[in-house]
């Protein structure tokens, strides 16, 4: 099983990367990552403390590459170019999808438990993309490249860019579309609660 969604890894950078050539790709550092990530997680999984994070931080020490042990990522992955990338712990990564360098997919640290975006199959994410919260992106997305997206999810079929993202296409026609804010079962929103010393003290007169 695990050796074959690392197969699926390794035909994702010739299908994604023009530039690939024999065995190139054993020196791209984004290949590095997430074959180490497709040992690490099962460790996480098991509830195995310390070492997958110890691993993980090995490896975004070599490819400045970090993924969370705890994130989910389907088989197909690509990362181009690998520096600067950040995938928390709570993101889910559909099958087929591709990341380029400097792409977060981060918390808004406003949320506790669920807290990173869960994206689709077949997504594409250019370069400097900032994908904030525990918000959607559909199947068959391209996300351009800078583009910044908090807490609004992200129908299929469609590109978005830009900062904030504004939705330019979707089902192949031209639109402009500001996309639907996230909303949350209201259970699973975990406001944290703000720390004392982060309180504005109130000016001494
Ligand atoms: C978004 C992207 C994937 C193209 O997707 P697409 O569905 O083919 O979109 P289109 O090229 O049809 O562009 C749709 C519209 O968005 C605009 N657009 C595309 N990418 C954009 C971006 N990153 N920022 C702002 N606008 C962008 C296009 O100019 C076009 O505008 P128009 O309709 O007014 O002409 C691509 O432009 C992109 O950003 N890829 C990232 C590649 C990358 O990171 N490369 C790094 C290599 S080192």
């Amino acid at each position: 099983m695990i050796f074959k969604t690392i197969y699926e890894d390794v035909r994702a950078i010739f299908r994604n990367d023009p530039a690939a050539k024999n065995i190139e790709f054993l020196l791209y550092p984004g290949f590095h990552a997430i074959l180490a990530h497709r040992f690490i997680h099962p460790l996480y999984k098991i509830g195995i403390p310390f070492f997958p994070r110890l691993f993980s931080q090995i490896v975004r020490f070599f490819t400045m590459v970090e993924i969370h042990p705890g994130a989910t990522i389907g088989r197909g992955f690509f990362i181009d170019h690998g520096a600067g990338i950040v995938i928390g712990e709570t993101a889910e990564i559909g099958t087929n999808c591709v990341l380029f360098h400097n792409v977060t997919l981060g918390g808004t640290g406003k949320h506790a438990g669920k807290r990173h975006p869960t994206i689709g199959n077949n997504v594409i994410i250019g370069t400097g993309a900032i994908i904030l919260g525990p918000l959607r992106v559909g199947n068959n997305v391209n996300i351009g490249a800078n583009t910044f997206l908090y807490m609004v999810d992200i129908p299929n079929n469609c590109t978005v860019v830009g900062t904030p993202g504004v939705i330019t296409r979707m089902n192949g026609r031209q639109v402009h579309l500001k996309p639907e804010k996230t909303i949350l079962p209201s259970n699973t929103i975990v406001e944290k609660a703000p720390s004392p010393e982060h309180e504005i003290a109130a000016p001494e007169i």
